[in-house]
């Protein structure tokens, strides 16, 4: 089992905590915020009506989405814009996601956020969106909404590569798109278009609706 006690984490989301893997630097663990769950359980009226504690564990719908598929067709080119994942590892503080971690040279790389409150949409970061996207059509592959700080901005051949590190999945409410070609190609035509409408949205000071 890894014990994660002494480990600083370099992230946290809304959901999860991230640490680089000690044995293995070119890995992320994510754990579930401990505490975060027993919560949601101590609330009663929520946990009666959802039973299971595990529909909240974003590790185990992570699990789920990889499995989707797009992904399932062992085409290399699957993991140019997507963490590769690794599978669940038992940590001292709860089980972890593993994935792959994606940096910038030395660095942990920075979210499509981070970037894009620096810089504003600059043509480089257009260019690797547009290579984004393409890949996205071509595999169909299945996510939640896009948001800029789920996509992390690696290096290749000192270009800018959007990965997804968190979000993805379908959140179709009747599950099509996991069945029928013609059914992702719409979905995922609305993901881009949301996508677009939130960077948009984070760069004009997020006033409003974003969707
Ligand atoms: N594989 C990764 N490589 C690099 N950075 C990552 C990776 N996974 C997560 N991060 C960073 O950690 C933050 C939180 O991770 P995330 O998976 O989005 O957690 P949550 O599920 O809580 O939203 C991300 O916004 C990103 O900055
Ligand atoms: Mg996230």
């Amino acid at each position: 089992m890894i014990i994660l006690d002494e480990i600083t984490p370099f992230a946290k989301g809304g959901n999860r905590i991230c640490f680089v893997h000690p044995n293995n630097p070119g890995r992320c663990l994510k754990v579930v915020h401990p505490g975060l769950l027993n919560e949601i359980k101590k609330n009663k009226s929520w946990y009666k009506r959802f039973r299971s504690i595990k529909s909240f564990d974003d590790n185990l719908r992570e699990q789920q989405a990889y499995n989707q598929r797009a992904l399932r067709k062992g085409d290399p080119a699957i993991w140019s814009h997507l963490a590769k994942w690794y599978g669940m590892t038992e940590t001292n503080i709860g089980m972890a996601s593993e994935t792959e971690l994606i940096t910038n040279g030395d660095e942990i790389a920075e979210t499509l956020e981070t970037y894009l409150f620096r810089e504003g949409i600059t043509e480089e970061i257009k260019l690797s969106i547009e290579k984004f996207q393409t890949w996205l059509r071509e595999h169909l592959i299945l996510t939640k909404n896009l948001i800029p700080h789920n996509l992390v901005l690696g290096y290749e051949n000192d270009k800018i590569v959007i990965k997804i590190i968190d979000g993805l999945g379908s959140q179709a409410f009747i599950p099509l798109p996991n069945y029928s070609d013609f059914f992702a190609k719409r979905y995922v035509e609305r993901r881009i278009e949301l996508m677009w409408s939130r960077i948009n949205w984070d760069l004009s000071g997020r006033h409003g609706n974003w969707k």
